[in-house]
Formats: structure tokens, C-alpha cells, sequence
């Protein structure tokens, strides 16, 4: 592993979604090995009580042009980890993921910042995407991954897994409801480690040009984790599969009004059919990960204790 490099010291590494769910872990990693760090935020206020006082909060969005040239201005790295996943912002996603994070790269390149590391999904293969009929939704990674690609940066892209988040997100009372059941077996990973990992990554300059994948350090199923979690609580969570069809029904109703259900669905989607060899390739995987960062890995039991407040 390189040192971190040296020359910009000072400068701040810009973290574009540094309040989301992996984002505020990446900042939180940044900031504890001593590094400045700036976040953009549509809500500055709100930032400040997620991440607190230390970083640099730039208020504005990041389709606003004016407002991304000044959070570029004297950076020295920067890590994109936006999302527009929601029911208020889904309809401008391709504006959020894509044509704006397709700028900053031009942009980025244009003021000479060279290192870029870029979230995305654990692993986006058009062909794939086209057989289940996601393309729509995995389009602004692969458009994303292309630029890169093409592009002179040093550039390193995360592909993330679903967060542990899922299998607790599921949880209400004693049930877990999973729609279509799930995968045999999904890898996942806790955001702490991704904030970990992705922290170290910006610091390097020795992983340009590489995709890597982030699994935890194994890949289970639903039923599986729900006994697993109920053992740490010690109370039963039991696993409920549930039919996708209403849901696909209510997307068809809402479509014309909002799109998220549909990109709802098409997520659920590709989380029941998550490829097996995916899967079985996990234990290498989280190996290669483990010797190329430096981390303990979060097991799913940690991350249920972690939320029985017994673990930091
Ligand atoms: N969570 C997962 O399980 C998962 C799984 C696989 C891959 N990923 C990838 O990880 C990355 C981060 O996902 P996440 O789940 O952590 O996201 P998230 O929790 O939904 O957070 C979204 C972030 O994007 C920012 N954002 C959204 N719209 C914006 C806009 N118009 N202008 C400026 N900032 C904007 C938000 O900042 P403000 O609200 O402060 O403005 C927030 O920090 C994405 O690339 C996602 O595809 C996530």
C-alpha cells in the first residue's frame, strides 16, 4: 500500500454526498486521519447536524454550476457518492448521477484535480442489465464508468454492494418482509466499512484505473440473516416473503405522477436475481479487499449489536 501522497496537503478532499448513508461514513473516516474535508449539501444547516462542525459545508446543489466551480476551487480530491433514490428527486436522477457528475469530471480534469473516486453499483454490466430489463436504472453508472474510463484521471470506482442497512430496513417487530424473498445469497457491506475503505482509497494514488468491488465478508441470504440478527438480540425475527406483484401494480398507478415505484421495482428486481457467480466469488473477493486496505471487517452480528448501541 502507497503512503498517502503528499503534495496538496491542506487542500480539502470534496465529498459529494458526504450526508448520505455511506457519505457521512467517508467523511467521518476522512476527518479522524486528519485530513480536510468539504461536503456539498443542499441543506447546510441539516448537514451540519449529521457531520457536525468540522467540515466545510458548501450549500447548493450539484446541478448548480456556480456552486460546484466554487466547492472545486482548491480541491485537492474529490469522492462522488450522490444518490437520487428518492420519491422527491428520482424524476431528476439522470441530472443528479449523471450529467452533473459527467461535468464535474470534465471540470475536475480541466483544474488539473486528478483524483477521483466514484461509488457505484457492485458490479454494472450492461448485458446484465438489458436481460432484466434495469438498463433505465443502471444507465448514469455506466454512462459514468465510460467517462472515466476515457477520461486522463487517476480514478478508482467502489462498487458497492447493498448496505447491512437492508436487512435491518426490512425488520418491523418481529417479522422480516422481504419483497420476492431475496437472493439466495447477497453480499453486503456495513457503511462503516465503505467509509473506511473509500477514505483510504482517495488518499492513494496507486489504485488508478480500477473498479473494486466492496463485499463484507460474506454473502448471506434473508432468512439467514434474520436468524443470525435474532440471535444477538436474543428475540426471533422470522422471515416473511412477500408477493412483488402489488407493488408492481402500484408503480403502473403512480407512473404517471412520480417514477419511483417503477425504479423501486426495478431495484427489488435486481436484488432477486443477483447473479450467483457474484455471490460465490465473495470470500475472494473480500480477500483481495482485505489485503488491499486497511480494516476489520464488519461482520452482520457487529452491525446488530452496533445497533443495540454495544459497539462504537
Ligand atoms: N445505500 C446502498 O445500499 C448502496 C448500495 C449500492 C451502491 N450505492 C451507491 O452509493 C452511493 C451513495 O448512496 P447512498 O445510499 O449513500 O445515498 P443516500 O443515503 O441516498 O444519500 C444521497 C446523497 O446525495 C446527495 N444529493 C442528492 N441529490 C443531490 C443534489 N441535487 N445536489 C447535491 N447533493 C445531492 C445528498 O445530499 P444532501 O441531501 O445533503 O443534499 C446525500 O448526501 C450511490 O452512488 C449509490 O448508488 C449505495
Amino acid at each position: 500500500m502507497s503512503p498517502p501522497f503528499t503534495t496538496s496537503v491542506g487542500k480539502p478532499i470534496l465529498v459529494f454526498g458526504g450526508t448520505g448513508h455511506y457519505g457521512r461514513n467517508i467523511v467521518r473516516s476522512l476527518l479522524e486521519s486528519g485530513v480536510r474535508v468539504r461536503v456539498l449539501s443542499r441543506n447546510a444547516p441539516r448537514a451540519r447536524s449529521v457531520l457536525g462542525n468540522e467540515p466545510e459545508v458548501i450549500e447548493g446543489d450539484i446541478t448548480s454550476r456556480p456552486t460546484v466551480i466554487s466547492a472545486l476551487d482548491q480541491t485537492r480530491a474529490i469522492i462522488i457518492a450522490v444518490s437520487a433514490f428518492t420519491w422527491k428527486t428520482i424524476r431528476r436522477r439522470t441530472e443528479i448521477e449523471r450529467d452533473s457528475v459527467l461535468w464535474i469530471l470534465k471540470e475536475a480534469d480541466r483544474r488539473g484535480i486528478v483524483r477521483v473516486v466514484c461509488l457505484s453499483g457492485y458490479d454494472v454490466r450492461k448485458d446484465f442489465a438489458e436481460k432484466l430489463g434495469v438498463l433505465a436504472m443502471a444507465r448514469p453508472m455506466l454512462d459514468v464508468q465510460a467517462a472515466l474510463a476515457e477520461s486522463r484521471l487517476n480514478w478508482t470506482v467502489l462498487g458497492c454492494p447493498p448496505s447491512m442497512e437492508i436487512f435491518f430496513a426490512m425488520i418491523r417487530g418481529a417479522r422480516m418482509i422481504v419483497p420476492g424473498g431475496g437472493p439466495p445469497a447477497l453480499p453486503s457491506i456495513s457503511p462503516v466499512d465503505v467509509g473506511t475503505i473509500a477514505a483510504q482509497a482517495v488518499l492513494r494514488d496507486d489504485l488508478g484505473g480500477q473498479r473494486i468491488r466492496l463485499p463484507g465478508p460474506e454473502a448471506l441470504s434473508f432468512p439467514e440473516a434474520a436468524r443470525r440478527i435474532s440471535a444477538v438480540w436474543g428475540r426471533e425475527i422470522h422471515f416473511h416473503r412477500i408477493p412483488v406483484t402489488p407493488l408492481k401494480i402500484a408503480s403502473v398507478l403512480t407512473r404517471p405522477f412520480n417514477p419511483f415505484l417503477v425504479h423501486l421495482v426495478m431495484a427489488i428486481r435486481m436484488l432477486n436475481n443477483f447473479p450467483g457467480e457474484f455471490a460465490a466469488e465473495v470470500p475472494r473477493d473480500h480477500q483481495l479487499l482485505r489485503e488491499a486496505f486497511d480494516f476489520t471487517p464488519t461482520s452482520l452480528e457487529v452491525e446488530a449489536r452496533r445497533r443495540m448501541g454495544e459497539v462504537q
